[in-house]
């Protein structure tokens, strides 16, 4: 069996959590080959809930950005193709919530992931808006 726990993302191993966005295939739309961004990424990440399974090993992962009281953005979710279709990344979206329960999520979904989100409770914004970054 796994279990998922809240962590402080600075806390992880990096090369561990590449390791699941690798198995994921997150990876592909990730930085993940500047490893000095990816860390600021997992630390600037101030809630951060992982998957592991019995043995300890990294599973999956949520990584977000929550003022605790109003809105969650859920930058990433990310579960191991070994361990998909398991619950697990029901379960990391359960536990983020629960660490802000008054928050809405918010989220941009992978290609990959756009029928996963209705499917675990998600409703579709039709006024969400990005700006890309400055540099
Ligand atoms: C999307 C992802 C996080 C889902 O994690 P998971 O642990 O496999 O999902 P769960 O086991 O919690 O699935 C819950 C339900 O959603 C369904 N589901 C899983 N992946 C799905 C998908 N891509 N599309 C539609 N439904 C999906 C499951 O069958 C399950 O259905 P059920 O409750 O009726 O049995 C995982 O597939 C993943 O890491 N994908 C690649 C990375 C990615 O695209 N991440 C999203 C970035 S925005």
């Amino acid at each position: 069996m796994w279990k998922c726990e809240r962590v402080i993302g600075a806390d992880l191993d990096v090369e561990e959590v590449l390791g699941v966005y690798r198995a994921s295939t997150l990876a592909e739309r990730r930085p993940v080959g500047d490893v000095e961004r990816f860390t600021r990424m997992l630390a600037g990440a101030n809630l951060v809930v992982v998957a592991r399974a019995e043995d300890g090993r990294l599973i999956g992962i949520a990584r977000s950005i929550t003022d605790g009281a109003y809105s969650t953005y859920l930058g990433d979710l990310a579960v191991d193709v070994a361990f998909q279709g398991q619950g697990v990344g029901r379960e990391l979206i359960r536990v983020t919530r629960e660490a802000a329960p008054e928050a809405k999520l918010v989220l941009l979904a992978a290609p990959a992931a756009v029928d996963y989100y209705p499917h675990v409770g998600f409703t579709r914004h039709e006024s969400a808006w990005t700006m890309d970054r400055l540099q």
